[in-house]
């Protein structure tokens, strides 16, 4: 069966309260131009809608031709079209200074004399920091709660799914943290060290992290409010890609929304005499969609041809909701 039996804009019908949108994939798919379509189509059905971007390496002023870095803006003329590229390096700052404070503090509850730098920067100097800090970032965006939808630009890496499977891995760990200072307080207080209700502020810390962890993967995993999309280019590397990508989101319970498939050279563009070069790419698409139809099958939500110029600005990602969104 070679086609679409549900379409993106099926999906979306019978999944009304959807609020949290993603797309991921392999780098260079198409990953920020689908999610720039879809906020726009969000907002013409009527939603205040926020399109995110936690990746590091932001591309979403470049596609709106709008400076969106830091601070949310109208883009593509609709006034409930918000889009905002997240400043990395002020969150990773931020996040440090918190944890700068709760190591002092914890320091001088333990009555240790070691300077808190060093341990901020054992903290710190790990590339899974980086991800946490936007990981927390993203779940702010969301608790906030200011739009009626959001699409999320995200990282083209595994890191995508390694955001959202770490917020399993947090509430682990912060359940042993928890553990832990729960004895050594108790301790304290039979050694009549401190007073009971003496203010806590790490508990306190780990108590509202753990929360908010609890909340965000409550609403990652609800089917009904999260779809994570994947995009993918009728070649072998993307389709390996999402196949992969698809799997572990199942296994850590992430609703999967579908794959969508970009680029595709059209027939009619096509002709017996065209260059070599086109007719082995046609070839070659052909066969990738084979494999796509076999692997995802019922999955497919729309196939989007390859456009004559790169998708650039409010008119072409208009062009792009009526392909990605066919009625
Ligand atoms: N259907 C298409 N036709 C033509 N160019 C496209 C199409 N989809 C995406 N592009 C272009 O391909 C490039 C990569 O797209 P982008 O959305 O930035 O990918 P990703 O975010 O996955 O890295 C961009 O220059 C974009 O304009
Ligand atoms: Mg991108």
């Amino acid at each position: 069966m070679n086609q679409i039996t549900t379409s993106m804009t099926k999906y979306m019908s019978d999944h009304p309260n959807l609020k949290y949108i993603f797309f991921g994939g392999k780098g260079g798919v198409g990953k920020t131009v689908m999610a720039g379509t879809a906020a726009l189509w969000s907002a013409k059905q009527g939603k205040k809608t926020l399109l995110a971007s936690t990746n590091p390496v932001h591309s979403l002023s470049n596609l709106f031709e709008k400076d969106v870095f830091g601070k949310a803006a109208v883009v593509c003329d609709d006034d409930r079209c918000f889009a905002f590229e997240i400043d990395t390096k002020d969150t990773i700052e931020r996040s440090k200074q918190e944890i700068r404070e709760k190591i002092n503090w914890f320091l001088r509850f333990a009555d240790l004399t070691t300077k808190a730098d060093d341990f901020v920067e054992s903290a710190t100097m790990n590339p899974a920091f980086e991800e946490s800090a936007m990981f927390e970032n993203m779940t702010d965006i969301m608790f906030r709660d200011e739009y009626d939808f959001y699409v999320f630009d995200t990282a083209p890496t595994a890191n995508a799914r390694r955001l959202l499977g770490m917020s399993k891995v947090y509430s682990l760990w912060v359940e042993k943290m928890l553990k832990s200072r729960e004895e050594a307080k108790s301790l304290r207080e039979m050694l009549s060290f401190s007073k009971k209700n003496e203010a806590d502020p790490l508990m306190d810390y780990l108590l509202s992290f753990k929360d908010r962890m609890a909340k965000a993967q409550s609403l990652l995993t609800n089917d009904q409010l999260t779809a994570f999309f994947f995009a993918t280019l009728p070649e072998s590397l993307p389709i390996a890609v999402i196949t992969r990508f698809i799997n572990w989101f199942y296994e850590f319970g992430i609703p999967v929304g579908g794959v969508v498939v970009n680029g595709l050279i059209q027939q009619d563009q096509v002709k017996k005499d065209s260059p070599e070069f086109v007719l082995n790419r046609v070839k070659m698409q052909n066969e990738h969609m084979e494999e796509i139809w076999q692997i995802f099958g019922d999955r497919v939500r729309a196939v989007i041809p390859l456009f004559e110029t790169e998708v650039k600005g409010s008119k072409m990602v208009n062009r792009m909701v009526d392909y990605l969104f066919k009625p």
